[in-house]
């Protein structure tokens, strides 16, 4: 029986037609068809549901794949894929078994949420969407590309492009913040660096942009929970970043936990269907998220076998560990609920995304255990992720110029976050490695090594509240010290009294943000605040480094500390990129693409929102009644979106365009000049906005459409353009046509997305 077995894997692969990337012309298109339809014909029914099954990898031991759970089912022939195993070796094992122990011998999809880096760590999304820098991000993908896929992974539960304006939701640090333009440039860029051109290399792996839809909506920024939205919302501001990774050839979807419109995306046909694939062309496929077909029922809608039928029909192809697919679709076939051609287009779909791989031509592309052993957390890696995290860090306020520190006296680097290596990678960090990782004193150890001192203490916990504290450090990266409150806080005086200058670093742990990290108080906790005031109180010079994995709020800390440095959680290099920038070396240049609000009441605030019908007059900062204004804080956030301060100055000025009007097959380019007025070389991403005045339905007051970064030497100007053609001016309006629409416009250009110079044109 074996050797019929094994023959009839060999057969497979060896009449293989296959060809390792995406078909890009007609000839290779037809070939990939005649192949799967070819393997189809051989199928059973249930061959054909286990390719759209994707369990969990349970704890698989190398070298005893076949006794675990899933070695079993994928020689049965019952799994498509599975995630989150980490090894070369182990995941070869499992494929072994998918080839040669499983009837037809198909391979299986190996995925993992590698979203910002393999075992080196780039800064969360969040933080790498702050360096504004496309070529850095691509980079960041493409080296995890590179690891991952020498890890035995070919698949990448990234990007995540869920727009979002709650920082109370802890998954915005997966993102890349609120705004849809620039949330789109970043989705381009990583499905680039993931995939490679058509996936063919063995260092390309497949791309899944998540969570389609709406997922960063969720009702009062708590995780899992209720969206409900107008679809002119939808178009406008949270399609964009997931069409354009679409747009890009990410080879999968990943459908979000919650409703659309009161039903669960996962069987969403509008979503799924119309929008996805009819609307946006989208030609690979549809993966749920964790359980999402069994939560249907938990929503107040159908049971699992209906659940699962519906989700088929609405365009799902694969089943992330909800075992409806595999458990209940063979009986609703017999029922009528579901049409063999339903299941035939999701199997196919599954099948081509491993043709498009090359699994059918070498299953064993990803299990190359040599380049497992020399590709991964490599010296040139490492580098650019040091660089990478440099970019990111959003430096806040700088009064006095005390930033950068010199490299000299005593340094004295007190807060919880400062000597714990494991907090320094940020969420969804499943493939690092943290004992290779540095601790922040670490870092500054190293960086000051015979030239300065560093002397350390913890100076508090993380939450004076231990309970509070573990639901941060839930994946065992406690950081707990038993002492009490006072005693790490009179250590931390202790040392500090003899420092000439003092870094503070606090803020989040790792899992205070992620998925299920959904908070209310954004403020630093008490404890940690107790012990930044006391710091204060010493008359020293003090630099806040904040830790979060989302905006925080600092409204305090920025009216009372000299220097805050954001420094989000940076990855595996962190520690020394930290010091790269807190010492001089690096000139920050990162700028948020969140607004830090000035208190939780203000959420949602955002900067491209719509006008209401009573604007608050600007110019005088006090209440005004029956204006559309909080009687307790302002509207605007503490900082912007764009914002960002540098070791040196710029100055925008002769902001120009070179015509008032626009014809509807032309252009216009605005011209600025920016000058570098401080002391320092510096890099300063110019950014252009664009107000449609008058619309067929309301506009927002402002949009991001354009940016870019240049670099200046003390005293250089250099002049940034930005040409405009009608298509930036495009929105969907009351019908979703997306339509440009004659009349006045306004065009802003500066360095965030307050203070800018601003011109006017007509499009004809
Ligand atoms: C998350 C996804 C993730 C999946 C697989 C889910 O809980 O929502 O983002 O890709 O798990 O790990």
């Amino acid at each position: 029986m074996k050797n019929i077995v094994t023959f009839a894997a060999t057969a497979l692969l060896s009449s293989s037609l296959a060809s390792a990337a995406i078909p890009s012309t007609p000839a290779e298109q037809e070939k990939m068809d005649r192949f799967i339809t070819g393997l189809m014909s051989r199928m059973t029914l249930d061959e054909k549901l286990g390719q759209l099954n994707l369990p969990p990898s349970d704890d698989i031991v190398t070298g005893q794949t076949i006794d675990s759970n899933i070695g079993a089912a994928v020689a049965r022939g019952q799994v498509g894929g599975t995630f989150n195993i980490k090894g070369a070796e182990k995941i070869r094992d499992l494929q072994k078994i998918a080839v040669e122990k499983s009837r037809l011998g198909i391979p299986l999809l190996i995925g993992m949420d590698v979203i910002h880096g393999y075992e080196t760590v780039f800064p969360i999304p969040l933080g790498l969407s702050c360096t504004w820098d496309m070529d850095a991000i691509e980079r960041s993908a493409r080296i995890a590309a590179s690891e991952m896929s020498a890890g035995g992974i070919c698949w990448t539960f990234s990007p995540m492009v869920d727009i979002s304006r709650d920082p109370r939701w802890g998954r915005m640090s997966e993102g890349s913040g609120e705004d849809p333009y620039l949330g789109s440039e970043v989705a381009r860029a990583m499905v680039r660096g993931y995939q490679g051109k058509d996936l063919g290399g063995k260092d390309d792996v497949m791309a899944c942009v998540k969570h389609f839809a709406l997922y960063g909506a969720s009702e009062a920024g708590r995780d899992y929970n209720t969206v409900d939205m107008s679809r002119y919302r939808m178009y406008n501001e949270y399609f964009a970043p997931y069409k354009a990774a679409v747009d890009a050839g990410a080879g999968s979807v990943m459908s979000s936990f919650n409703l659309v419109d009161g039903i669960p995306a996962t069987e969403n046909k509008w979503l799924l269907d119309d929008v996805l694939r009819r609307q946006w062309d989208f030609g690979g496929f549809v993966v749920t998220d964790y359980g999402s077909i069994g939560e249907v029922a938990v929503h107040g809608l159908e049971d699992l076998p209906e659940a699962s039928a519906r989700s088929l029909k609405a365009g799902t192809d694969m089943d992330m560990c909800s075992f409806g697919f595999i458990g209940t679709l063979k009986k609703s076939l017999e029922e009528g609920k579901v049409t063999q051609d339903e299941i035939d287009t999701a199997v196919r779909r599954i099948l081509e995304a491993k043709y498009k791989l090359g699994l059918f031509d070498d299953p064993y592309k990803y299990n190359d255990v040599e380049r497992e052993k020399s590709d991964i957390y490599t010296e040139a890696n490492r580098a650019a992720a040091r660089a990478i995290a440099a970019k990111s860090f959003v430096l806040l306020k700088n009064e006095g110029n005390v930033l950068p520190l010199a490299k000299k006296g005593r340094v004295a680097l007190i807060g919880p976050m400062s000597n714990s290596a494991a907090n320094m990678p940020g969420t969804w960090s499943v493939a690092a490695d943290k004992k290779k990782y540095k601790s922040l004193l670490q870092g500054f150890r190293d960086a000051l090594a015979g030239k300065a001192e560093v002397v350390w203490a913890k100076g508090s916990n993380l939450y004076e509240d231990p309970a509070l504290e573990a639901a941060c450090t839930v994946f065992g990266n406690d950081m707990r010290d038993p002492r009490s409150e006072k005693e790490l806080l009179d250590e931390a005086l202790a040392v500090a009294a003899g420092a000439d200058v003092i870094v503070a670093a606090l803020g989040e742990a790792t899992e205070s943000s992620g998925e299920s990290s959904s908070k209310t108080d954004l403020t630093l906790p008490y404890t940690q605040r107790r012990l930044l005031e006391a710091l204060l109180a010493t008359g020293k010079p003090v630099v806040m480094l904040n830790f979060s994995g989302r905006p925080t709020v600092l409204t305090w800390e920025s009216a009372n500390v000299p220097a805050i440095l954001n420094v989000w959680f940076g990855g595996s290099e962190a520690a020394d990129a930290i010091a790269d920038v807190v010492f001089g070396d690096v000139n920050p240049s990162g700028k948020l693409t969140v607004s830090m609000p000035v208190n939780v009441g203000q959420i949602p605030v955002y900067y491209n929102h719509l006008n209401t019908g009573r604007p608050k007059n600007p110019a005088d900062p006090s209440f005004q009644k029956y204006r559309s204004n909080y009687i307790d804080a302002p509207n605007e956030p503490l900082y912007p979106f764009g914002y960002g301060l540098s070791y040196t100055d710029y100055n925008y000025s002769d902001f120009h365009l070179d015509s008032d009007t626009l014809d509807s097959d032309g252009a216009v380019t605005a011209t600025v000049t920016v000058t570098n007025t401080g002391s320092r070389e510096g890099d300063e991403t110019v950014q252009f906005y664009i107000r449609d005045v008058r619309g067929s339905v309301a506009r927002p007051v402002k949009e991001l459409k354009h940016f870019e970064s240049v670099s200046l030497k003390p005293g250089e100007s250099k002049t940034v353009q930005f040409r405009i053609t009608p298509d930036d001016l495009r929105f969907y309006d009351y019908n979703l046509d997306y339509v440009a629409e004659p009349g006045e416009f306004e065009v802003m250009a500066g360095p965030d997305s307050r203070r800018l110079l601003t011109q006017k044109f007509t499009l004809k």
